[in-house]
């Protein structure tokens, strides 16, 4: 934009007589001292799944959310003076009219709320539009919002579609681990969404991220990852998935506290083929690298690549032989723009083939082939070792008990507690110059 105005006065300085002013002169120039915009919050934009839209009568065969408002909390990161608000339509067939936003906080400054605390509402606009139409395949920036947040606090964001979104194609975060709410009629600045319509649905729908308006040091930390960092097993409306664990931590100690934890994570994602939400190669670009103020990345996933894989041995050598190269390719990716990423090794999820599908001895050497690179390749800037962390003591295939959720798989909350506890802060101070973008 800045370029833009630029280019516009250099093409018209050479056209203007010599007693113009000088170019520099002409140049707006707003020194803002490095402070910046990062994200506080975000989720994995996803096509929805057809059993992830709405209920009816929000969803309807050719339409969905007609004359609808859409109540979401979210969980910030970090705090600051402003915020702006992401609306996203990638996943949309169809464009995506938003008629009106508010944000408020929630009652009680907790998650999940269909109340909110009317005295903090706030009408969002859009370039001082209070409406958008948001083309498919597209985002929405608001303008900023001058709505003080707190780390670790809650904001209700409220949606007003009037005539919904034409198709059943629309772009949502089906696992929010936090209740939504939704009713007929415009109540984006109602204190409690009571219409007869109501209902309640942990699902996300339509936000993709929140920024906040922060000092220079302040950055972003994006994690990519599948069901076990989207917190399946998680207490829902209680933000206690590991990120959120981490955060806890981070943002007791003064080096960590102004680093955005950005969950880029769905479940059922996959690295290397798409299926719940695309796959993590190709959304790298979006969820990592488009995002504001990033700093720092990585990468918890695989599992999924391993167990939807055919569990024979050529079979699970094709598929480690591919998440290798999968994994190589984004670290170079990110690299390009010197960004460090770290790699956690693969969780384990063996111990009952008929509760969980995944468990094979086969598919237990291909995990831990898969760690054995992680760990020893030196390609990853640093290496999180998770599976170390969750592991039985007395069955290096299995979770130890106390931190299965009871699928095998996914980590309960003292799982998720274990993770966080693990997880290095000084990895932070380490790669604060960012890496070579060399490889
Ligand atoms: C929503 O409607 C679409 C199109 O009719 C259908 O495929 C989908 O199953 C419906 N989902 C729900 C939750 O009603
Ligand atoms: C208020 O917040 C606290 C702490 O988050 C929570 O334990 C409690 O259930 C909330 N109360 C209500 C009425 O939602
Ligand atoms: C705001 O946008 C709507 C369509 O979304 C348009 O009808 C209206 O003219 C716009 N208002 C202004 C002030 O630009
Ligand atoms: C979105 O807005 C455009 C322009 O006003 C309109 O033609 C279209 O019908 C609207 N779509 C929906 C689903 O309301
Ligand atoms: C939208 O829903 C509200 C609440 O149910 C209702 O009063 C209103 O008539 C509806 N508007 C339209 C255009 O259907
Ligand atoms: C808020 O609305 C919900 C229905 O969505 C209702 O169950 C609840 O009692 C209302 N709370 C208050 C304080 O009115
Ligand atoms: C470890 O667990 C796996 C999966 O449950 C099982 O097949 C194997 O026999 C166990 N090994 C030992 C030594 O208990
Ligand atoms: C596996 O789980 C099934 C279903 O709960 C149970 O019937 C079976 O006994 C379990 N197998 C083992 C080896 O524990």
């Amino acid at each position: 934009m800045q370029f833009l105005a630029f280019a516009g006065l250099l093409a018209s300085s050479l056209l203007a007589p010599i007693s113009a002013a000088p170019l520099e002169a002409q140049v707006e120039t707003r020194d803002f001292g490095g402070t910046h915009w990062v994200d506080t919050w975000t989720s994995m934009p996803q096509l929805t799944e057809p059993a992830n839209l709405p209920n009816p009568p929000f969803n309807q065969t050719g339409s969905v959310f007609v004359n609808s408002t859409i109540r979401q909390t979210l969980h910030m990161s970090i705090g600051g003076p402003q915020i702006r608000i992401r609306l996203s339509n990638v996943f949309g067939a169809t464009q995506l009219n938003i008629t009106a936003v508010t944000v408020a906080l929630p009652f009680n400054n907790s998650a999940g709320q269909s109340i909110i605390e009317t005295n903090t509402l706030q009408t969002v606009t859009f370039s001082g539009n209070n409406s958008i139409i948001i083309p498919d395949g597209s985002l929405a920036v608001s303008d900023p919002i001058h709505f003080p947040i707190k780390a670790q606090s809650e904001l209700a964001v409220s949606i007003y579609l009037a005539g919904g979104q034409l198709g059943n194609s629309i772009t949502s975060h089906p696992g929010s681990r936090t209740n939504s709410f939704y009713q007929f009629g415009n109540a984006v600045n109602a204190a409690n969404l009571t219409d007869p319509s109501v209902q309640a649905v942990a699902h996300w729908y339509f936000l993709s991220a929140v920024e906040v308006w922060s000092p220079p040091q302040a950055r972003g930390f994006a994690i990519v990852g599948d069901s076990i960092t989207d917190g399946r097993g998680s207490t829902t409306n209680a933000n206690n998935r590991w990120p959120d664990l981490v955060l806890a931590r981070m943002q007791k100690n003064p080096s960590t506290k102004d680093i955005g934890v950005l969950n880029q994570a769905a479940g059922g994602n996959r690295i290397l083929a798409d299926g719940l939400g695309p796959n993590a190669i190709g959304r790298i670009d979006r969820d990592v690298l488009a995002q504001s103020g990033i700093k720092y990345s990585m990468i918890f996933e695989g599992v999924n690549d391993i167990g939807t894989a055919p569990s024979d041995a050529a079979s699970q050598d094709f598929v480690y032989n591919q998440l290798i190269q999968a994994f190589e390719q984004i670290i170079t990716r990110v690299h390009t723009f010197g960004i460090p990423i770290f790699g956690a090794t693969i969780t384990p999820f063996s111990g009952n083939v008929t509760i969980q599908a995944y468990s094979t001895p086969e598919r237990e050497v291909t995990r831990q082939r898969v760690n054995q690179w992680i760990r020893t390749s030196g390609k990853f800037d640093a290496v999180l070792d998770f599976d170390k962390v969750l592991r039985s003591p007395t069955n290096q295939s299995m979770l130890a008990t106390q931190f299965d959720s009871g699928d095998f798989l996914h980590p309960n909350p003292a799982g998720y507690q274990a993770i966080a506890d693990s997880f290095d802060l000084n990895l932070f101070n380490r790669f604060a110059g960012g890496v070579s973008s060399y490889m």
